[in-house]
């Protein structure tokens, strides 16, 4: 549990290898947390390989992150929204130059995050873990976290112990994750894992055909297939998400239906089956 969370509440979803499924689950994490009707913006930090709006069947924008954190556009002017859940989504403008926006940079979307009223931002990270210096600012210290994605193999797990380790110089509190899951017995089991990490895992997520299925379709899999071992996982997680900033996780109530602690005997029963590890 967190303490002290002031809105809104960020998701750094990171790693340092690429393909391990970053976009992909916070694509689908912030639907499923907007699903339990909470104001969400889903940033694409991704700028060498932005594809934020393809998984989610929008088109391209001229301005994005990069010109809101210049200070060239307004926050509200540039976010896009995914009109079948009404996400809120900031595109990345694709370039070849580094991302290191300064701490004034940043701040200058932490203003208009605050302002815009955002309950959660769920960002998109490019591969690589120095780039997650170029983004801590945009929430507060209490009131973010990295989602480090790892996929069950040796060398996924030294990266992600080795993000870790930033996270900590940078005082950004993690969790990790485990994706692409199909328990082979060539892979790594989730007790080894958590053994060779150190910590407990805040999901483990399934390889699942509906992924590459909905991305072909540019539907989030949580909307095109609720019910999927993948989505039954990432809305677990969400769940988790909502209780740990102090929210009640409300399941699938929803758009626009919004809830917080106190929600009814089944929402607590629901979050003690499902939210809990
Ligand atoms: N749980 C999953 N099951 C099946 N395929 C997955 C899963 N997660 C990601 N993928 C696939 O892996 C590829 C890379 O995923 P992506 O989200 O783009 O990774 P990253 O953003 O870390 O580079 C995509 O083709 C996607 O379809
Ligand atoms: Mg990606």
């Amino acid at each position: 549990m967190v303490t002290k969370t002031s809105k809104p509440y960020s998701i750094i979803v990171s790693s340092q290898k690429g393909g391990v499924g970053k976009t992909t689950i916070s694509v689908n994490l912030a639907t499923a947390i907007r699903q339990h009707g909470y104001k969400t913006l889903l940033i694409d930090a991704d700028y060498s390989n932005p594809c934020v709006g393809l998984h989610l069947g929008m088109g391209s924008a001229n301005a994005g992150l990069r010109a809101v954190i210049a200070g060239k556009a307004k926050l509200i002017d540039v976010v896009a929204v995914h009109n079948p859940t009404g996400l809120h989504v900031l595109v990345n403008e694709m370039t070849s130059r580094n991302f290191n926006p300064s701490i004034s940079q940043q701040q200058i979307l932490r203003k208009e995050l605050v302002k815009s009223g955002y309950d959660f931002v769920i960002i998109d990270m490019p591969p690589g873990a120095e780039n997650i210096e170029g983004v801590k600012e945009f929430c507060d210290e209490n009131s973010r976290s990295a989602f480090l994605v790892l996929t069950p193999e040796m060398a996924a797990c030294a990266s992600a112990i080795r993000m870790a380790q930033i996270c900590e110089k940078h005082h950004i509190n993690h969790s990790m994750l485990a994706n692409k899951v199909r328990n082979r017995r060539y892979e790594l089991r989730m007790d080894e894992i958590e053994e060779a990490i150190g910590e407990g895992l805040i999901g483990v997520i399934p390889d699942d055909e509906n992924v590459p299925i909905s991305i072909a379709q540019h539907i989030p899999v949580v909307l095109l297939n609720g019910s999927c071992d993948f989505s039954r996982s990432i809305k677990n997680i969400s769940r988790k998400v909502c209780s740990r900033v102090g929210y009640e996780p409300g399941g699938d109530m929803g758009i626009g239906m919004r809830m917080r602690s106190g929600g009814g005997l089944f929402g607590w029963i629901r979050w003690l089956l499902f939210g809990e590890r």
